[in-house]
């Protein structure tokens, strides 16, 4: 099976342009990468995978933030607003408190637009700028519009975003709305959305930018390539897991993608692969049920709820390459509850590190796989934070301590202060 972590290196196609070409993950079929514009397998519909002539392992990379990793990529450079490189913070507290051998936080709120999209989005406008293509869309639960937003308006390009109305939270639209995106707020869930920019994007409209989009996902293989140098730097040895939110597994599937050219480079044994851990809200779970189940695919959702609204989603349309990832390294997926997530959220800002709720569901997760003992208290394990805590300041709020009214002079705030 070519999602297999032992698989080969794939025979390199006629029409590959300069080495790199698309592969279907479920017929094979393989297709030039630039000629055309297309999503998935022209031939079986599957989901497509980008593939090169040569891998790159760890003395290939130089220079800093995502395009360090131009080796691994389809191209040299991207429409770049320096992301990537973001913080491999240390949790002390938090660490002792879950009690593992050490615990990281790896801080994707601290790239460019506030979240991890920015690293697909540098790679995946600059495909679009290859294709010559006219507008740029997306669905969204408000990151990847804010992202589209800011790295089309930087490559000078239009750009349309979807957004379930009434649930996309503030930050995220007010980056949309200023970077310039032409923002449709649908009567329908971040499903619907994305159904109808499909269609769109099918009918020639405008050129996908959604992590189905097999290029955005090349650029956020550099979480993992990032996460396993902090950690052979400070550890001289790769995380034990790595622990991170899940929507529609975009990031999941990246990650396992680039521990698998790893393999393949010859650059990391396949047993320092680090067990993928997926975690999802209670209310928006089928990847943790495919899993639970030992199901091959996904049932989708129909009605989903979390105050996570990033990973509000019921039909995460990366399990093809996600569902294996997580079983072929060994990980597992679990889901926890909007409590669990807000609890975290706080223990994780205590640190001093903000995040927005999604991302908090990374911590929320690894302590209730501590608590079952599925978490061993040997690993060290790196969690995702995907997203800033500005991106939802209504959620940060509700989370954290009322402000107080107090009257405008020393006395009067002296005397509240003692009360
Ligand atoms: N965390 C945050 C903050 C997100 O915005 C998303 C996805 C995820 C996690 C899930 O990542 O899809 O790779 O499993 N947000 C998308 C959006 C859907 O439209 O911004 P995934």
């Amino acid at each position: 099976m070519s999602l297999s972590l032992s698989a080969d290196q794939p025979e390199r196609p006629a029409d590959a342009d300069d080495g790199v070409w698309l592969e279907c993950i479920e017929c094979g079929e393989t297709f030039a990468p630039f000629d055309d514009v297309r999503y998935t397998c022209d031939e079986c519909d599957g989901l497509l995978e980008v593939r090169y002539a040569e891998l790159p392992t760890f003395d290939d990379f130089e220079g800093h933030g995502v395009w360090r990793y131009a080796d691994a990529l389809p191209f040299e450079s991207g429409v770049s607003i320096q992301e990537g490189a973001t913080p491999l913070y240390e949790v002390p507290r938090l660490e002792e408190e879950v009690g593992i051998e050490a615990l990281r936080i790896k801080h994707e709120g601290m790239n460019p637009t506030g979240s991890f999209k920015d690293r697909g989005m540098t790679v995946g406008v600059r495909v679009a700028k290859e294709l010559g293509v006219g507008r740029l869309a997306c669905a969204s639960t408000g990151n990847t519009s804010a992202a589209l937003a800011a790295y089309g308006s930087r490559g000078g390009m239009q750009t349309l975003v979807l957004l379930p109305a009434g649930k996309v939270a503030a930050g995220k639209i007010a980056q949309a709305s200023l970077h310039g995106a032409r923002i449709l707020e649908v009567d329908g869930n971040f499903d619907a959305c994305l159904d109808i920019v499909q269609d769109l994007a099918g009918q020639g409209e405008a050129y996908l930018l959604n992590s189905l989009n097999p290029f955005r996902l090349e650029g956020q293989k550099t979480i993992g390539l990032e996460i396993l140098e902090g950690f052979l730097a400070d550890y001289d040895a790769t995380p034990d897991r790595i622990v991170l939110p899940v929507g529609n597994a975009g990031n999941t599937s990246a990650l396992y993608k680039a521990f698998r050219e790893l393999v393949q480079a010859g650059g990391l044994a396949e047993e320092d692969v680090p067990k993928l851990t997926g975690v999802q809200a209670e209310g928006a779970a089928p990847m943790v049920e495919a899993i639970e189940n030992g199901a091959d695919e996904i049932r989708r959702w129909e009605d989903v709820e979390t105050r996570a609204t990033a990973i509000r989603i019921g039909n995460p349309v990366n399990a093809p390459k996600a569902l294996p990832g997580i079983r072929e390294t060994g990980g597992t997926a679990v889901a926890v509850s909007d409590e669990e997530i807000t609890e975290a959220q706080r223990d994780i800002a205590g640190e001093g590190i903000g995040v927005e709720p999604a991302s908090a569901a990374s911590v929320a997760g690894l302590r209730k796989l501590r608590a079952e003992g599925i978490v061993g208290d040997d690993e060290r394990v790196a969690c995702l934070t995907t997203g800033h805590l500005l991106k939802d300041p209504d959620a940060a709020a509700a989370a954290g301590s009322e402000p107080e009214p107090v009257p405008g002079d020393t006395r009067g705030v002296l005397e509240h202060l003692r009360e």
